[in-house]
């Protein structure tokens, strides 16, 4: 039987998580098992992932991730334990360097986005970010007065990642935009160096090479112009939270993180939201989409995969918007995580 880890974490975690499995139940017959993680494990356990977790992570078939962070565990003491420990030790744990990111904006929520309509028409773009390598898993010093953080990639580190985007946009729009400061840094010149060569082995798609401050303004500029972004792990958080804007909400974006030769993770891009967390308003599509993602590039269920993503079309053309989503326009009803679902669950 197929067996899903579920990571509800912290905030609106378990209440997204919770709705998602709802979602699975409907897809498939699944197993779960769910374990703590993030600041919820730090309290239990006082560490943000123990060993024990990330072994039933490994032995699982696919992990969904709610969200993980919260006030309570905000610290600048470096050696205090951190919610997002608990994320970052999954990721390199699972050996999952790939992260991908599709940004879709749904025809309903046009009105939803802050970018103008004729903007972003057309955009329908996949970030790949790099995500076990780069200055989120280099060495870090600090002193009373000092502070630094080591940005290192290998040569193989960045070929892996960019054999990732160049297959995702053979199956694509068949366009690499790849990502860099190498103006400035010699990881991004490495970068650009390894990107090009790969690009011989894949003459059926088209490469360019921007910078990342450009990138950041062509996303809302013109972001319809992008195929598949491949950037490194930093500039791919940085970019991947500005292009879910796009989609008019970051309670939108689903995210898939493969790679390793276990489980994948999927998990919504938004994070534990506290401020709006066990008041049941919380948007769980982003969560419903990445159950979805575990659905076609975990276990290889594409039909069940589609099932979910029209369920989610299908509740937004009728107009139910949670809070994040609501314009108040005529047609549109607000909705909390609960009836919007039920209504998904119905869809399918
Ligand atoms: C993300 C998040 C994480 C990241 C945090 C919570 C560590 O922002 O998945 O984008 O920076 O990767
Ligand atoms: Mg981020």
């Amino acid at each position: 039987m197929t067996h899903i880890a579920l990571l509800p974490g912290d905030g609106i975690g378990p209440e997204i998580v919770g709705a998602g499995k709802r979602v699975l139940d409907a897809a498939g017959d699944f197993t779960y098992e769910e374990h703590l993680v993030g600041g919820a494990s730090i309290d239990a356990a006082g560490t943000a992932l123990t060993d024990e977790v990330l072994g039933a992570c490994r032995l699982s078939d696919a992990v969904l991730l709610g969200a993980v962070g919260g006030p309570k565990w905000d610290t600048t003491d470096p050696g205090a334990p951190r919610p997002e420990q608990g994320l970052l030790g999954l990721r390199k744990g699972l050996g999952l360097f790939a992260n991908l990111r599709p940004v879709r904006p749904s025809p309903a929520l046009t009105a939803s986005s802050p970018m103008r309509p004729e903007v972003i028409a057309g955009t329908d773009l996949l970030v790949v970010r790099e995500l076990t390598g780069g200055i989120y898993f280099g060495e870090k010093t600090r002193t009373a007065t000092s502070a630094g953080d080591h940005c290192v990639y290998e040569a193989d580190e960045i070929e892996r990642i960019a054999r990732v985007a160049f297959e995702s946009a053979g199956r694509r729009s068949r366009r690499v935009t790849s990502v860099d400061k190498a103006n400035v840094l010699e990881t991004s010149r490495l970068w650009r160096e390894v990107v090009t060569v790969v690009a011989k082995d894949y003459p059926e798609v088209e490469l360019d090479h921007i910078l990342v401050d450009n990138a950041a303004m062509q996303l809302v500029a013109n972001p319809s112009r992008f195929d598949v972004i491949v950037t490194e792990n930093m500039f791919g958080d940085i970019l991947s939270d500005e292009a879910a804007m796009l989609t008019g909400s970051l309670g939108m974006l689903p995210s898939a993180s493969l790679g390793g030769d276990g489980p994948g993770l999927f998990e919504p891009v938004h994070g534990s939201a506290p401020d709006i967390a066990g008041q049941g308003v919380a948007n769980p599509l982003a969560t419903f989409l990445s159950v979805a993602m575990l659905l076609r590039d975990g276990l290889g269920l594409a039909d069940e995969a589609a099932r979910v993503e029209r369920a989610v079309d299908a509740v937004l053309a009728k107009g139910l918007r949670t809070a994040d989503l609501a314009t108040d326009a005529e047609g549109e009803r607000r909705v909390g995580t609960e009836e919007i679902t039920e209504t998904v669950l119905g869809a399918l």
